[in-house]
């Protein structure tokens, strides 16, 4: 065998050997992403992720820049990116804020002054407020909560991809990646906040005007900055339908004065703002709370 039939054969035992190599590793490969399919995930009690979560995303970040131009040019595929790398892989209850650090600072966005408007227990109201005037902006309005307001997602243990059959209930563990992405977001609405910062308080519901877990309370009354807020105020509106059972001198409200106090924030209180009850009139036009002289 001459010299170049030897380094030929070598050659073809070499390809061989390669060939064998990737033939194993790939079988290997499949073998182990069978097993990991097959490992049951936990079971979490709320439902799992949003089906076509990364489709509703995206388009909602394409959508909010043609709404809203000033908010510049955002890198809607990168948003994901960082959503993913906050989640996939891990522990859907071990997601804490630190991991969404990076989620907000690619939709970080200029809030402008005298415009934010925070709220507790009048979620239905708050928005139906703000789609209305157009002149306040609430969490769900900025850029960040629009994109992810009313959607679930939580990864797995076992590899990359969301979990689609469940995620864990907003208190079934205290970091999962639910609520610890909306305290994230929170907070980063409330130092970005700065002038008058308002909030829309119900006063016709039992107990504390705001629970004492609250969003309100433990994340955005802590994050604002009393150098740039000058005043904290609190709008305490009754349903039309309800009873009057808070008002700016109830004892809860007082408490919360007391709470936004000891932040060395300034606190001020409006009982039912008109230009909501204007809203709710119009929403309920024959009501006797509206007739013209009540609301004047
Ligand atoms: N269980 C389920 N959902 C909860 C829970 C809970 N225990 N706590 C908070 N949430 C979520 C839900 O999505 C709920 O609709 O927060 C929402 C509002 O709860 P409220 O008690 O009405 O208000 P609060 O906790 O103060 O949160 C509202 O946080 O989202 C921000 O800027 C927003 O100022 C607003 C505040």
């Amino acid at each position: 065998m001459n010299t170049q039939e030897r380094m030929s054969r070598l050659l073809w035992r070499k390809s061989i050997l390669a060939l064998a190599v990737v033939i194993l590793a790939s079988c290997f490969g499949d073998a182990e992403a069978q097993r990991i399919a097959k490992v049951p995930s936990k079971r979490y009690t709320g439902p799992g992720t949003t089906p076509n979560l990364r489709n509703i995303v995206v388009g909602r970040c394409y959508h909010y820049m043609s709404l809203y131009p000033a908010t510049g040019v955002k890198d809607c595929n990168r948003i994901w990116q960082e959503l993913t790398d906050a989640v996939f892989r891990k522990d859907p209850c071990n997601i804490t804020e630190e991991d969404y650090q990076k989620l907000a600072q690619v939709t970080e966005q200029t809030i402008p002054c005298d415009k934010s408007l925070l709220w507790s227990r009048t979620n239905d109201l708050v928005h139906r407020y703000t789609k209305a005037t157009e002149s306040f902006m609430t969490l769900e309005d900025t850029f960040l909560g629009f994109l992810f307001n009313g959607l679930m997602w939580c990864g797995r243990t076992a590899g990359p991809g969301m979990n689609y059959n469940a995620c864990p209930a907003w208190n079934e563990c205290a970091n999962n990646s639910r609520s610890s992405f909306w305290k994230m977001a929170s907070a980063t609405f409330a130092k970005a906040s700065c002038g008058t910062v308002n909030v829309m308080l119900n006063g016709s519901t039992d107990g504390a005007i705001a629970r004492k877990e609250s969003i309100l309370r433990t994340v955005e009354i802590p994050s604002m900055n009393p150098n740039t807020v000058s005043n904290v105020k609190l709008w305490v509106i009754d349903d039309i339908e309800g009873q009057d059972k808070n008002s700016c001198n109830s004892e809860s409200l007082l408490e919360l004065q007391q709470y936004i106090e000891e932040h060395n924030l300034t606190y001020s209180c409006i009982d039912n703002y008109k230009p909501v009850t204007a809203l709710q009139c119009v929403e309920n036009p024959n009501h006797h709370a509206c007739n013209q002289c009540s609301i004047l």
